[in-house]
Formats: C-alpha cells, sequence, structure tokens
C-alpha cells in the first residue's frame, strides 16, 4: 500500500473531534445547541454585494479564466482602500496580489521563501495555518508566545538568536485571533524595525482589520515607516463583508513578496471568478460600505459587551477585548481547556473553543466566538449559571 507523505502524516490530530462528537450527541437528545466555536459570521452577505454579482454572474465575459494576476480593477480597488483607509500607497501592478482568501496566501507564503531547515517565527496561540504552511514547505515554527501580561505581543528579545540566524518569515496577526488584542502603531514599528535588522519578512494577517471597537482605528502594519521592504499584509473580504464563503482576499506591500506569491500561484490555481472580483470592487467602492462597517462593528461590540457582563457576573475578571469577534478568558482552576469546554458542553449544550487548539500557550484559555444574536448570547449563560459554572474569586 502506497504511504502518505510525511507532511501529511504531520499535521496535528483534530483536536475538536471528541468536542464535535459530544456536539452531534448531544443535538441527537434534542439538545437546543447554541454554537460559540467556530468564528464563520453569522450574518449574510449585505444585498448591494449580492446584486452585484447576480448582475455580474450573468454576464458571459465574466465566465472564462480570469487574468493569472487578478483583474486589474480589483487591485486598482485594493490600492485606492489603501490609500483613502490607511494613508498607504500601493501600486497596483506589483504590489497587489488577489487571493482565494488571505487563507491560501498565509499558506504559500511560506513555499516562496522557506527551504528546509528554516525557520518561521509563529505567535502562540494562534491561527494554525502559519506553523502547518511552514511545515508544508519543510521549515520549522518557533513559537513565540503570546501572553496576557505583555498585551499579547511576542517578546522579540526573548527570540533564541541562534534560531533568529536562521529566520525567514516572521507571522503577526492584528487585532488578533483568538486573543482579540489590537496593535498600537508603535508595535507595528517595533516589529518593522526588528525584521529590518534581522533580514525577515514580515507576513502581517490583518484578516481582522476592520473589527476594531472603542475608538481603535484599524491600522494597517504597512503604514510603520519602511514597513514596504519587509512586509506583506494578508486582507480578507470574509469577515468584513460576510463573505467567508465566498473566498475572496489579498496580498499587498513588498514588491518582491507579492510577485513570487503571484508567481507560485500561477502555477498551481488559475485565479477567482471575475463576477466574485467586480463583486470584491464594488465592497471597496459602494457609496453603502462604511455605514455598513460601522453598523458590523456595533453589532459585535453589542453581543462582545452582553458575554463580558455575563462572564464578570459568573466572577471573571475580564477586559473587553478592542478588536475580532472573539472573547478570550481564563478556564477556571482545576481545568484544562479541553475539559472545561466539555463541561460547558455538556452541562449547558454550548459549543466553546478550548485554547489548545490555537497551540500550547493557548492551553488554560477558552474562546467564545461572537458568532450569535445579543439575545441568544445571554441564553447561552442561564445554563451555565444554573449548572454552577463560574469563575471562583
Ligand atoms: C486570523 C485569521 N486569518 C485568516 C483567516 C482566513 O480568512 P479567509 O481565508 O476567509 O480570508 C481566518 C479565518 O478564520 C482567521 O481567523
Amino acid at each position: 500500500m502506497t504511504q502518505p507523505a510525511e507532511r501529511i502524516n504531520k499535521l496535528p490530530g483534530y483536536l475538536f473531534a471528541e468536542v464535535d462528537r459530544k456536539v452531534r450527541e448531544a443535538v441527537s437528545r434534542g439538545v437546543d445547541v447554541i454554537r460559540l466555536g467556530i468564528g464563520d459570521p453569522d450574518q449574510p452577505t449585505p444585498d448591494f454585494l449580492i446584486a452585484k454579482m447576480q448582475e455580474e454572474a450573468a454576464k458571459p465575459r465574466n465566465h472564462s479564466y480570469p487574468p493569472d494576476d487578478g483583474l486589474p480593477q480589483f487591485r486598482e480597488a485594493v490600492a485606492r482602500y489603501y490609500e483613502t483607509r490607511h494613508g498607504v500607497s500601493l501600486d497596483p501592478e506589483e504590489e497587489v496580489a488577489p487571493l482565494l482568501g488571505s487563507k491560501e496566501g498565509i499558506a504559500h507564503i511560506s513555499a516562496c521563501y522557506v527551504n528546509p531547515g528554516d525557520v518561521n517565527l509563529v505567535p502562540d496561540p494562534a491561527y494554525p495555518v502559519y506553523g502547518i504552511g511552514t511545515m508544508f514547505a519543510g521549515g520549522r515554527a518557533l513559537a513565540m508566545p503570546l501572553k496576557e501580561e505583555r498585551g499579547f505581543y511576542p517578546d522579540f528579545d526573548a527570540i533564541d538568536r541562534a534560531d533568529l540566524k536562521k529566520a525567514k518569515l516572521l507571522f503577526l496577526n492584528y487585532p488578533n485571533n483568538p486573543t482579540g488584542a489590537v496593535a498600537t502603531p508603535e508595535f507595528f514599528q517595533e516589529a518593522v524595525d526588528f525584521a529590518k535588522e534581522h533580514d525577515l519578512i514580515i507576513c502581517h494577517d490583518a484578516a481582522y482589520t476592520e473589527v476594531t471597537f472603542d475608538g481603535g482605528r484599524p491600522l494597517s502594519i504597512l503604514e510603520a515607516a519602511g514597513a514596504k521592504e519587509v512586509c506583506v499584509e494578508f486582507g480578507s473580504l470574509s469577515k468584513p463583508f460576510n463573505m467567508t464563503g465566498w473566498r475572496l482576499g489579498y496580498a499587498v506591500g513588498n514588491r518582491k513578496a507579492v510577485g513570487l506569491l503571484r508567481r507560485y500561484k500561477s502555477n498551481i490555481d488559475s485565479g477567482i471568478f471575475k463576477a466574485i472580483q467586480y463583486t470584491g470592487v464594488e465592497a471597496f467602492t459602494h457609496e453603502g460600505t462604511p455605514a455598513f462597517l460601522d453598523s458590523l462593528r456595533a453589532m459585535y461590540r453589542g453581543r462582545r459587551d452582553v458575554v463580558v457582563k455575563e462572564l464578570k457576573d459568573l466572577g471573571w475578571d475580564l477586559q473587553p477585548p478592542r478588536g475580532t469577534f472573539y472573547i478570550w478568558a481564563p478556564v477556571p482552576p482545576g481545568h484544562t481547556s479541553e475539559s472545561f469546554v466539555s463541561r460547558v458542553l455538556e452541562a449547558a449544550g454550548v459549543v466553546l473553543t478550548p485554547g489548545r487548539g490555537f497551540g500550547l500557550y493557548g492551553e488554560g484559555y477558552f474562546r467564545i466566538a461572537l458568532t450569535v444574536g445579543e439575545e441568544r448570547l445571554g441564553e447561552a449563560f442561564r445554563p451555565l449559571k444554573e449548572a454552577g459554572i463560574a469563575y471562583p474569586s
């Protein structure tokens, strides 16, 4: 029997398999399960984008292969968005690459830079794709712990100097999944200066850039001085426009990095349906977009406030996150992240994500996704209270 490749065998086991099994069991018992696990928006794509898609999908000229480098109109719309939103000027010809969702570019960037034995610096806890892309390219992911006492920023001084010499890529993600931390301009500048000093390319995952609260302006790492020399930023239409299923994102920034990614991709995929790219142009340029994004932020802020209040009532000492639609909180003493998530599911029918699923340093935490309405979120806490689940003082 032909054996699978090592890279497939090295993929981590599915940590949520046990939780999934329990969810199925609860559903079959008739439990009204409340799913706060996966970060998939519950709201539909806005009507003005559906209308645009319907119009573009009907045009025969959109039914053929798209250009490998993406539609110039889409690249130009991304560049204009960066100019108006972030004051960053991008050359749409060479500094923008459309992606089949940001995950695709994040997974493939390592193949463009990493040789066997090279190291990538990867935050922990984190979206698992940074480490998996590194491994697929034959590299080693070196964890940079994100600790609460450091505001969930990595400590660059703590990175082993021998590993640093072998390092190629530095992954960052703010607003951060799963911790909800947002970056300051000072932190982004520190990261850019560090990357220059140590000859690294920063891969900044900006999937949640538009989801910030409390006056926090959405920031791009490309706003930092000299950033384009060392940074490529990955953006997504998934979360700001409730378009997770459409698969549309982009990579912007360093010309060389964007060029390598385009070259790599042109050999393994054949681009994004033109009608979807035109819909992306509409998302960036429609007059209704700023109001839509404001309402999206208001919705998640409202949900965040409900959950933070409920958790505080149960004894958790928690700062409301300033970005993303996640709440990251410690499990009560005596629990692992998985045992706590199982207990909550069994006692209350509420699905959470165990922090361990995001890395070793995620142990001791759980994540709540704010992907159901305020009323339903409130309902999730009633059975928790009845079951006596709390954070002891
Ligand atoms: C931190 C982070 N980055 C990237 C993505 C991928 O988003 P997409 O591929 O839909 O653009 C996600 C999705 O959940 C995410 O949480």
